[in-house]
């Protein structure tokens, strides 16, 4: 019988020795140590013992059991580290290869310019105004009172469509039409920003497409001061504190009197740089009070109200507080050049 028991032992740990992967492994437990496996069968034969014979036979029984649990157990854990590394080797996974970049989204810097610019006059109680890219002759040139023979109306300075009189619009004043249309009788103090198209030659200094922000506010008893007041607060808050303005005498057809303004060279403190062309100052934005015809042609009476209007370039003010050099690298998608900002 102990000889039978020892026979057992040794032959199921050359077995287990002999069983290569997990499958090989389980097919072993179940013919060994389960409750159909040969070492468990081993227990029924006790009671053909002698009585003398059986509890040396039982202790001898445990030993087995106990020795061929542990080594299946530590066979079972040499067969996974084993096919672990197999696996590893076929599907590796090399760990010194550098990971993959992920890119980060930012804005656009004409977007980040457009924000603080919404903010400026955000916080001045100037609301946004959308006006479409697509205008008509009549909004974008005559109720802004361009003559007929004005030379933006040319062919050649804007973009026609197929549409007889349908152009993509050249500035956003016509936006200062449609709110005025929209708002009467009611006061109004908007900024209209969007894309301009100009059929121009492209040059580091003029594209065809352009952002532009436009202003207006009418009521009562706006006067020149408000419109100085407004546009210097305007200029401190973008460009710093420390920024004088001036205004110089203009012309353009939809405000009267018209005006230029120029804030102090942030650059050179007015002292006189390249960018300034040492004049000290930097030309911001075209403004004016608004023409009674424009005025007329929104439907508020001339005689009872007044406004101001302003207009501005984006580009011109990203260009001069980040000195860029060359316009056409706003719109050419060069991600080394939008990286930057
Ligand atoms: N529309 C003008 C342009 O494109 C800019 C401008 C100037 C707008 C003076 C205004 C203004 O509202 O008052 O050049």
């Amino acid at each position: 019988m102990a000889t039978d028991l020892d026979h057992i032992y040794a032959e199921s740990l050359t077995n287990l020795s002999l069983a290569g992967n997990t499958a090989e492994l389980e097919a072993w437990y179940r013919e060994t140590l389960s409750r159909k496996g040969r070492v468990y069968l081993l227990t029924r034969q006790m009671g053909q013992l002698e009585r003398e014979a059986r509890p040396a036979f039982g202790k001898r029984l445990n030993e087995i059991k106990q020795d061929l649990q542990e080594a299946y157990d530590g066979r079972l854990a040499e067969i996974k580290t084993a096919e672990m590394q197999a696996e590893l080797n076929v599907d590796a996974i090399d760990v010194t290869l550098p990971g993959r970049p992920q890119l980060r989204g930012g804005l656009h810097i004409i977007t980040q310019t457009l924000r603080d610019i919404y903010r400026i006059f955000g916080d001045m109680g100037f609301q946004i105004y959308r006006s479409p890219d697509v205008e008509t002759d009549e909004y974008n040139f005559e109720l802004l009172n361009f003559p007929p023979y004005h030379p933006a109306r040319e062919m050649q300075d804007s973009f026609y469509t197929t549409q007889p009189d349908v152009i993509l619009r050249t500035q956003t004043s016509p936006g200062q039409i449609r709110a005025m249309r929209e708002y009467y009788p009611e006061p109004i103090r908007i900024i209209v920003p969007g894309m301009c198209y100009r059929n121009e030659q492209v040059t580091s200094r003029s594209e065809i497409q352009f952002t532009q922000v436009e202003g207006l506010a009418v009521g009562h008893n706006i006067t020149f001061a408000d419109l100085k007041g407004t546009l210097t607060e305007f200029a401190r808050r973008l460009f710093g504190e420390a920024r004088q303005t001036r205004f110089r005498a203009s012309y353009f057809p939809f405000t009267e009197p018209s005006a230029e303004m120029d804030v102090s060279c942030f650059l050179c403190e007015g002292e006189g740089c390249q960018v300034c062309k040492y004049t000290g100052w930097l030309e911001i934005l075209g403004s004016g009070m608004v023409h009674p015809n424009v005025l007329r042609n929104g439907g508020y009476n001339p005689q009872k109200y007044f406004g101001f209007a302003f207009g501005m370039g984006p580009e011109r003010i990203a260009m001069l507080k980040y000195g860029i050099d060359d316009i056409r690298q706003f719109w050419a998608n060069d991600m080394r050049f939008l990286q930057q900002f």
